[in-house]
C-alpha cells in the first residue's frame, strides 16, 4: 500500500487492515487491491461525496460476503464469480478515478452525472451478489436504495449550504471563473436552480445563493443563462415608478440583493404565454449583442419577469447619471461632445451589425443613458419590436408612442410605418441636434404634427444659430452629416458606418 492516506477508512478499516484481514486468502489479491484503491479514490471525491461512500462500502462488503461463501461454491463457479467481481471493482476504480479528479466547480455542475454514475453501479452490485452468491435480500436491495436515496439528498444539501454560504464567495467565484464559458454557464445555471428550489423561502439560503451567484457574474462579465428571472433573482424596491414614459413605468429594484436595477414595465404588454414566448426570443438576441459589446455601448438586459404583477417588465443595470440630455445639461461645460455623439453612433454600429441587423426603432435623448466614465449606453433596443409583435399594432401607432414623432423618420409616421436601420439613422441626426442644443428637434414648432407633415414634406430642422451649440460641436461638417441622415429617400441617407467615418 506504500504511501497511501492513512486516513482512507472504509467500514472502519483502514486499507492496511483490509490487506491485512485478506492475506492468505488465494485469488482474492486483486480484488483486495482494487478494493484499497477504490478506498483511496474516494477520499478525494468531493461531489456526491455520500453516494460515493455507500458504494465503496457496497464494494467491500460484497468482498466480505464473497470470502465467507467461497468455501461453500464448486470451484468453476467460484472462479467465475471472481472474475465478474473484478471487472466490476475495476470498473469503479476507474470511474472514482474521474469523479476524484474532476474540479471542484465541475463536480457540481457535473453532479446529477455522476450521481447517475454511482447509481447504476451500486445496483450492479446486489446484483451480482444475487446471481452468483445469493447473499443479498430483495429487502437488502430495498434498504439500500432508501439509503442511497438519504445520500443523495445530504450531497446536494451539502452542496447548497456550501454554495450558499458568503464566506465562501471568494472561493467560489474564483474557481468558477477558472473554468471554460461552457463550464461556467453551467455552474451559474446551476445556482439559479437551486434558487428556484429556495423561492418560496427567501431565506438566508436564496439571498447567500444571489450574493454568491452575484459575485461570479461580476468576475466573470457572464450574464445569468436562464433570463427568465422567476426564482426572485430582482426584487421591486418602493411601490412606485421613479420615472417612465407613456409607454413605460421605471421602477428601481435589487438585483441578486447587491445591484440596483431599473425594472422597465411595458405597459401595453400583458403576462402570457405569448409574451413568454416572444421574450424567450428576444433574450437570444440579448445575450448575443452582450457577448459582442459587454455593456461597453449598449446598455444590457439582465433578464425579464413574468411572474411580478400584471405586466412583464425588462430588467437593466440602473445608471446613476440619468439620460443623456439631463447628463449634458447638468455637465454642458465639461462633456466632450464629439466623443459622445461617436459614442452614440458605435453603439448604433453594434446593433446595426448584428445578423440579422437590430433595428432599435426608438432611438432618443431619452433612451441613451450614461455610464461610467460618462459613456452613453443605447438603452431599450428591441423594445419596439417586442411591443410590435406582442400587441400586434405598428409600434408608432401604439400608446405613448407620439413622444418620438419628433425623431421619427417621415416614412414611420405615414402608413405602415415600417422601422428600419435607415430609420434609425434618420433618429440619431435628431438625437445629436438635441444633444448639441438641449432642446428636442423641431423646438421652433410647438405640435408634433405639425412637425410630422412638415418632416413629411421633406423640410428639416433649421440650423442652429445659438454660438454654445457651435462650440459644442455642430460645425459645417456635422450639419452636413445630419443633413445627409435626413434625407427624404431611406435608402439616400449613410448608414452607420459611413456615418461614424464622416464622425471622425
Ligand atoms: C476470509 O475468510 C477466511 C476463511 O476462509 C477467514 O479466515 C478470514 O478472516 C476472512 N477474511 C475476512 C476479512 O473476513
Ligand atoms: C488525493 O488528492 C491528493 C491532493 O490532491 C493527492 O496528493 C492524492 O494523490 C490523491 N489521492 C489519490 C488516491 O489519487
Ligand atoms: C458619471 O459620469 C462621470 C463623468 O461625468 C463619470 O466619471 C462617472 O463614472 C459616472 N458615474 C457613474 C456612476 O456612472
Ligand atoms: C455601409 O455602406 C458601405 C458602402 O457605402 C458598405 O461597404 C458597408 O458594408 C455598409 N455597412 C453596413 C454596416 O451596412
Amino acid at each position: 500500500m506504500g504511501n497511501r492516506s492513512e486516513f482512507a477508512l472504509s467500514l472502519g478499516k483502514t486499507a492496511a487492515q483490509i490487506t491485512a484481514d485478506f492475506a492468505g486468502v488465494p485469488g482474492l489479491g486483486a480484488a483486495v487491491e482494487l478494493l484499497c484503491g477504490i478506498i483511496q479514490l474516494c477520499e478525494n471525491v468531493s461531489s456526491n461525496r455520500h453516494a460515493a461512500i455507500q458504494l465503496r462500502d457496497r464494494c467491500h462488503t460484497l468482498l466480505l460476503a464473497f470470502n465467507d461463501s467461497k468455501t461453500k461454491m464448486p470451484t468453476p463457479k467460484m472462479t467465475e464469480a471472481l472474475h465478474s467481481i473484478n471487472d466490476c471493482l475495476l470498473d469503479i476504480q476507474t470511474k472514482m478515478d474521474g469523479w476524484a479528479k474532476v474540479s471542484q466547480i465541475q463536480g457540481f455542475t457535473s453532479q446529477r452525472k455522476i450521481k447517475h454514475d454511482i447509481d447504476t453501479r451500486t445496483r450492479t452490485l446486489p446484483r451480482l451478489n444475487i446471481s452468483s452468491l445469493q447473499l443479498v435480500s430483495h429487502m437488502e436491495i430495498h434498504e439500500w436504495q432508501h439509503d442511497f436515496a438519504l445520500n443523495h439528498k445530504r450531497d446536494h444539501d451539502e452542496v447548497m449550504e456550501y454554495l450558499a454560504e458568503i464566506q465562501n464567495s471568494q472561493q467560489i467565484s474564483s474557481s468558477a471563473v477558472a473554468e471554460d464559458r461552457e463550464t461556467l454557464r453551467k455552474m451559474m445555471g446551476m445556482m439559479q436552480q437551486l434558487l428556484t428550489e429556495n423561492v418560496e423561502a427567501r431565506d438566508r439560503t436564496s439571498a447567500g445563493l444571489s450574493n454568491n451567484l452575484y459575485d461570479i457574474q461580476s468576475k466573470s462579465r457572464e450574464l445569468l443563462p436562464d433570463m427568465n428571472l422567476r426564482s426572485g433573482e430582482v426584487q421591486r424596491i418602493g411601490s412606485h415608478p421613479v420615472s417612465g414614459s407613456a409607454a413605460m413605468d421605471i421602477y428601481e429594484g435589487l438585483y441578486l440583493g447587491r445591484e440596483k436595477v431599473a425594472i422597465k414595465i411595458i405597459r401595453a404588454v400583458n403576462s402570457n404565454e405569448q409574451s413568454l414566448r416572444r421574450f424567450k426570443r428576444e433574450v437570444q438576441i440579448w445575450s448575443e449583442i452582450w457577448k459582442i459589446d459587454h455593456g461597453e455601448h449598449v446598455l444590457p438586459f439582465y433578464g425579464f419577469c413574468q411572474n411580478d404583477g400584471p405586466y412583464p417588465y425588462m430588467v437593466s443595470p440602473w445608471q446613476k447619471n440619468g439620460t443623456l440630455i439631463s447628463y449634458v445639461k447638468r455637465n454642458d461645460s465639461e462633456v466632450d461632445y464629439k466623443r459622445l455623439i461617436k459614442g452614440i453612433a458605435e453603439g448604433i454600429q453594434v446593433l446595426h451589425s448584428m445578423s440579422p441587423p437590430v433595428v432599435h426603432g426608438d432611438i432618443k435623448g431619452h433612451n441613451i443613458v450614461i455610464g461610467n466614465y460618462g459613456r452613453p449606453l443605447i438603452a431599450d433596443f428591441g423594445l419596439s419590436q417586442i411591443v410590435e409583435d406582442i400587441t400586434g399594432i405598428p409600434f408608432t401607432q401604439s400608446r405613448g408612442v407620439s413622444d418620438s414623432y419628433r425623431w421619427f423618420a417621415p416614412e414611420v409616421c405615414v402608413g405602415q410605418g415600417v422601422l428600419s436601420v435607415a430609420s434609425d439613422i434618420y433618429a440619431f441626426a435628431m438625437t445629436v441636434l438635441e444633444v448639441l442644443t438641449h432642446k428636442q428637434p423641431f423646438s421652433n414648432i410647438k405640435h408634433t404634427t405639425e412637425v410630422v407633415i412638415r418632416s413629411a414634406r421633406g423640410e428639416n430642422p433649421l440650423r442652429p444659430t445659438d454660438p454654445r451649440v457651435f462650440e459644442r460641436g455642430l460645425d459645417d461638417d456635422v450639419w452636413d452629416l445630419m443633413n445627409k441622415c435626413w434625407a427624404l429617400e431611406p435608402q439616400s441617407r449613410p448608414n452607420i458606418s459611413e456615418v461614424l467615418a464622416l464622425l471622425s
